[in-house]
């Protein structure tokens, strides 16, 4: 998973009157995040809160935080100083600016973040977001609130079903939860601890889901999980259902265009999850299958439950199913005990796969998890200069297969406005941003495209002819 931070504006619906509250809600950390800021924002949009993407003018705002590294709690903390001071000038004022923490640094650190951050209302973890207004009700009694059970309820069942003019206003592609938590107790990782156990919403939640997005004009859809190819859930046949089957279903929804799924553990990729890949022509050619080490001393360390080799095959059954499929990564250098030549077998399977895109990390030390008790701890300029090369490699294979797209004719779904005006950017099926010459009009129709060329983070390419394909 990308782990950037985003600015969410929960919706796009900004025709709040006067004196209706805003709420301004910044997301940190993976995509999960990212669905779950949408979600609440549907949850408050109930009790009169509208977004904003100025933060200044907010009555109310969430920090959606990341536990995931050491760099990625501590931004909360630093961003939190700076609110403490806008609270401060707007009291002085006679106004009322709310404060929450939700995400996982709630979940992780709770009462502590109350202590930490003395202008902080509520703190919610990711499993009790539908209860935020409740919470805020309570905080703005006067009591302090921590709200980070993992809740007996479904909080999907308690959420606000999503206006169809809000799903509209958020564009063409949306993300879909559909697995949530992890069991999997990799040695360097918190998210089984802030995310819980793993939990699979049920088959009838996520089809109601994907139509209703379907209807407000969605096009395409990326089903999201830590890990999402462990989902597994009841078929109407009676059978027990696995990502596959969940995909061949989805690919009868009308109108949906394309589907793509995040993040993916080697260990849950099915004959059947492989064979959606061979037969579905709405399943994008795009995998982001994390492998973190090449190294089979240090897979073992981090409890991957796998070997470099066994990686390796499965990509080639992969590539057999769907031979365009580009491959993405994550890789973190520097686990304990990792050496040289531990590394060296890192470069090594980089090259041996060819990733289309990758994410790299220092290992972040992360207190409470095995990682942080075993000995030989990597020194930081170590990890530095690994981090380099194996960075080094991966932007040059990164660049080697934009450059491969250069002359393709290519299905581009048209996502949004480009800079300048009569320009539209797009989506690749590989996930890349497309420049191309189109009007605004045409944003969810999906147009053949010929790549002419490529720049820094995007693509640029021209209309083939004007037909919708799709
Ligand atoms: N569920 C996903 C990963 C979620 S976290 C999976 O299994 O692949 C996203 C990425 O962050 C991980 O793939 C890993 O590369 C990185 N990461 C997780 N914990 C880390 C840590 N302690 N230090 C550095 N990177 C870490
Ligand atoms: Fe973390 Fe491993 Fe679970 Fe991924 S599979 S979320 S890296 S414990
Ligand atoms: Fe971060 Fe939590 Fe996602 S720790 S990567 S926001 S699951």
């Amino acid at each position: 998973m990308s782990n950037d931070t985003a600015t969410t504006p929960p919706a796009a619906d900004k025709a709040g009157a006067a004196n209706t509250r805003k709420v301004f809600i910044k997301t940190y950390g993976c995509q999960m995040n990212v669905y779950d800021s949408v979600r609440m924002g549907d949850a408050l949009a109930g009790d009169g809160y509208v977004p904003t993407d100025a933060m200044e003018e907010a009555d109310l705002i969430l920090l959606n935080t990341c536990h995931i590294r050491e760099k990625a709690a501590e931004k909360v903390y630093s961003a939190l100083g700076r609110l403490r001071d806008m609270k401060q000038a707007r009291q002085a004022d006679g106004q009322e600016l709310m404060i929450g923490v939700t995400g996982c640094v709630a979940q992780a650190e709770g009462e502590e973040i109350l202590r930490r951050a003395p202008a902080v209302d509520v703190v919610v973890g990711p499993q009790t977001y539908h209860r935020l207004p409740e919470a805020l009700r309570r905080a703005r009694q006067g009591t302090r609130v921590v709200d980070t059970d993992y809740a007996v309820e479904d909080k999907f069942e308690h959420l606000p079903v999503t206006e169809k003019a809000r799903i509209r206003a958020r564009g063409v592609t949306a993300f879909l939860t559909v697995q949530e938590g992890c069991d999997k107790f990799c040695t360097f990782c918190v998210v089984p601890y802030t995310r819980g156990a793993e939990v699979s919403r049920p088959l009838h939640q996520i089809i109601d889901e994907a139509r209703r997005l379907a209807d407000a004009g969605v096009r395409e859809i990326t089903l999201l999980g830590q890990n999402v190819n462990a989902w597994h859930g009841e078929g109407p046949d009676g059978r027990e259902w696995g990502l596959g089957d969940l995909l061949y279903r989805l690919a009868e929804v009308p109108g949906l265009a394309r589907l793509r799924y995040t993040t993916s553990h080697p260990r849950d990729m099915d004959d059947r999850l492989i064979d959606a890949h061979r037969d579905l022509r709405s399943l994008m050619p795009y995998l982001h299958l994390p492998v973190q080490s090449g190294s089979d001393r240090i897979l073992k360390a981090m409890n991957r439950r796998h070997t470099a080799s066994e990686y390796l095959r499965l990509i080639d059954r992969i590539r057999t199913a769907r031979p365009d499929i580009a491959m993405s990564g994550d890789f973190i250098v520097g686990f304990p005990g990792e050496t040289d030549v531990d590394f060296e077998d890192t470069l090594r399977i980089v090259q041996a796969v060819g990733y289309a895109q990758a994410f790299s990390f220092k290992y972040s030390t992360r207190p409470g998890t095995p990682g942080a008790d075993l000995p030989d701890q990597v020194p930081e300029d170590v990890k530095s200069e690994r981090l380099e090369r194996l960075q080094a490699l991966l932007l040059k294979q990164q660049a080697e297969f934009a450059k491969s797209c250069v002359g393709k004719v290519i299905d581009l779904l048209l996502e949004k406005p480009g800079r300048n005006e009569g320009q539209v950017i797009g989506r690749s099926p590989w996930l890349q941003s497309v420049n191309v010459d189109a009007k605004t009009s045409q944003i969810g129709d999906i147009i053949p495209v010929r790549i002419i060329g490529t720049g820094p983070n995007s693509l640029f390419a021209e209309p083939v002819r004007d037909v919708i394909i799709a």
